[in-house]
């Protein structure tokens, strides 16, 4: 049975490494992450990303061994993200992961990038128990998911458009706060005031757990264009836009924990690290009797620990894939197996 793993995150701008032990837990995890590199250009250019994957990888690796004291051969497992994500910067992670497996006559498991997302909230301690409901909130995604267990994955509703990530990352270049917006934008709409403008919060007055971002983004624009220029528009267009997304992930919570009768819900992806977000669903379960866990902040956004963790799941399991590199820019969460 593998214990021990090592972890490979290189699915978008951040190289992730980590080291799980099934008796042990998270031994040790590294992170370098490029958005000071993509800044310059507003956005993740993937080429660049790609290339400096391959630079970092293998450096962040080694350091990640130390930090464990930890030699290769007491490796049991390796796990990389193997999608979805930019393909470019997959491919690094999984060739140089497989052929470390390959070296080490070890096995390997390609991970899904968002299965990792939802289970990060078990590294922490005190991990919620299976059945939950999570809500997964990154920069490509929105979704509500039913949770049985691992693998075990029911979709209750999706963005129809913009994912709850982007939508702050491309309000935020439209106010000139640059990349990575989520952060930026968040951080402006502390000294703002969330009354001054309105803002809609899209498909909560219909039924069902959809998400719709891409219309704020628009009234985003119209608002600034009649009011911007001055520091306190955008502050006060900040905290409108940030308190509409929050007030309309919290209303589908509670619809989605109503509609399951659940009592856990879990909250993860990057937009997870958001305080306003936090502080609102936290507030709204003790409200309503049920349970809210997230990761700690650094796990929220992308990270090695999270892969380490997942794969560890299912190389348990006895998952052992061919030595071939195997990479997906899209792969459906539905097509993931029960553990
Ligand atoms: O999970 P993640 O690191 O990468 C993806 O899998 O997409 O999520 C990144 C997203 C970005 O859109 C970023 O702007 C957003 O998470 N984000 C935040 C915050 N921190 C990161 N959004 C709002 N508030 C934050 N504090
Ligand atoms: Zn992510």
């Amino acid at each position: 049975m593998t214990v021990r793993v090592l972890g490979i995150e290189t699915s978008c701008d951040e190289t992730g490494v980590a080291i799980y032990d099934g008796d042990l837990g998270l031994m040790a995890h590294a992170l370098y992450s490029q958005a000071h590199i993509h800044a310059d250009y507003g956005g993740v250019v993937p080429e660049i990303a790609s290339r400096d994957h391959v630079r970092k990888l293998l450096p962040l690796i080694e350091r990640c061994l130390q930090d464990a004291d930890c030699t290769r051969r007491q490796l049991e497992g390796i796990a990389y993200t193997a999608g979805p994500g930019l393909i470019g910067a997959l491919l690094v992670g999984a060739s140089l992961g497989r052929a470390l497996a390959f070296a080490l006559q070890i096995p390997a498991v390609g991970v899904h990038h968002m299965e990792g997302h939802v289970l990060a909230p078990l590294l922490e301690p005190e991990p919620p128990l299976f059945p939950f409901i999570a809500l997964l909130v990154s920069g490509g995604h929105t979704m509500l998911i039913e949770v049985a267990g691992v693998g075990r994955y029911r979709l209750l509703g999706e963005t129809l458009d913009d994912a709850a990530g982007e939508a702050f990352d491309k309000t935020a270049k439209l106010l000139g706060l640059g990349y990575p917006g989520g952060p930026a934008l968040a951080q402006c709409a502390l000294h703002g005031d969330a009354g001054v403008f309105s803002f809609p919060r899209p498909m909560t007055d219909r039924p069902g757990l959809d998400f719709s971002f891409s219309g704020l983004k628009t009234h985003t624009r119209n608002l600034w264009q009649h009011h911007g220029g001055e520091d306190q528009a955008r502050e006060n267009i900040a905290a409108g836009f940030q308190a509409a997304v929050v007030d309309t992930l919290v209303i589908k919570c509670r619809r989605a924990m109503q509609q399951t009768r659940s009592a856990h819900l879990v909250v993860s992806g990057g937009v997870g690290a958001n305080m306003a977000l936090r502080r609102a669903l936290s507030r709204t379960g003790r409200k309503h009797g049920w349970n809210v866990s997230y990761p700690r902040i650094e796990f929220c956004t992308d990270n090695g620990a999270m892969i380490a963790f997942a794969g560890y799941q299912r190389l348990r399991a006895g998952a052992c894939e061919p030595e071939t590199i195997a990479a997906r820019a899209r792969w459906p969460m539905a097509e993931l197996h029960p553990v």
